[in-house]
């Protein structure tokens, strides 16, 4: 069956001098969502983005936010960033709570809000599978989180591909959102492997020619038009 992919620019590699142009010129390609990369310095090795950013984005879209928390103690920002964004996606980490059903449910408790729990490439999709029936989208790195750039790890192909099998087994309608070096090179094995959902930063923010970087994602994945 013919999945439809969705797309989400990671604002990480884009140039937040003019954010806004960037944004602007990004939406002309019609994107389906712009992933927002929350880091804590704890969690991850490097700090990023917080709530103003996040605010000044829900004002310059109105394409729906994918907000990707790598942060410890995820449960003590979601009503905020939920309260802000309205629509689109909250992921938080499963290595990064003690609690992930209660933290799903967190999140699934706003209407029209997604629920989404990633996993670190050492992280096996098991430790998530009962989680399914609540889980919106299961965001798997390809890198290890922290940065925009880096090399996006083949070895998490059969990965994605056994995420695949899980959620189909289970009948479950979750999502796979795949983010971490994608490229022109490495979409159609990314899409063939399973994934709904593509995040790509560098990519699409570091290219001369964005848009065009957009449509070959697009072009490579078989779906929507030319
Ligand atoms: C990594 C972030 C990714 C990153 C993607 O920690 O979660 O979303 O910004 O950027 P690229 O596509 O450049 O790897
Ligand atoms: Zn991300």
């Amino acid at each position: 069956m013919k999945r439809e992919i969705k797309i989400s620019p990671s604002i990480l590699a884009g140039d937040f001098s003019c954010l806004v142009k960037e944004i602007k010129k990004i939406e002309k390609a019609g994107v389906d969502f712009f992933h927002i990369d929350v880091m804590d310095g704890v969690f991850v090795p490097n700090i990023s983005i917080g709530f103003p950013v996040i605010e000044t984005m829900k004002k310059i879209t109105s394409v729906p936010l994918d907000v990707h928390l790598m942060i410890l103690d995820p449960d003590k920002y979601i009503d905020r960033t939920a309260e802000i964004i309205k629509e689109g996606i909250i992921s938080f980490h499963i290595e990064s709570v003690k609690h992930p059903h209660r933290v799903l449910t967190q999140i699934k408790s706003y209407n029209g809000i997604k629920g989404g729990v990633s996993l670190n490439p050492g992280t096996s999709p098991h430790t998530v599978e009962d989680l399914l029936d609540i889980m919106d989208v299961l965001l798997i790195m390809t890198v290890n989180p922290g940065f925009y750039g880096q090399k996006f790890i083949k070895e998490m192909l059969p990965k994605i591909e056994r995420a695949r099998e899980m959620i189909e087994k289970r009948n479950a309608k979750t999502l796979i959102e795949v983010d971490g070096g994608v490229n022109e090179e490495n979409i159609e094995d990314i899409i063939k492997a399973g994934a709904d959902i593509v995040v790509a930063g560098a990519y699409i923010f570091k290219n001369e020619n964005p848009l065009k970087a957009i449509r070959n994602i697009r072009k490579k994945s078989g779906l929507y038009g030319k």
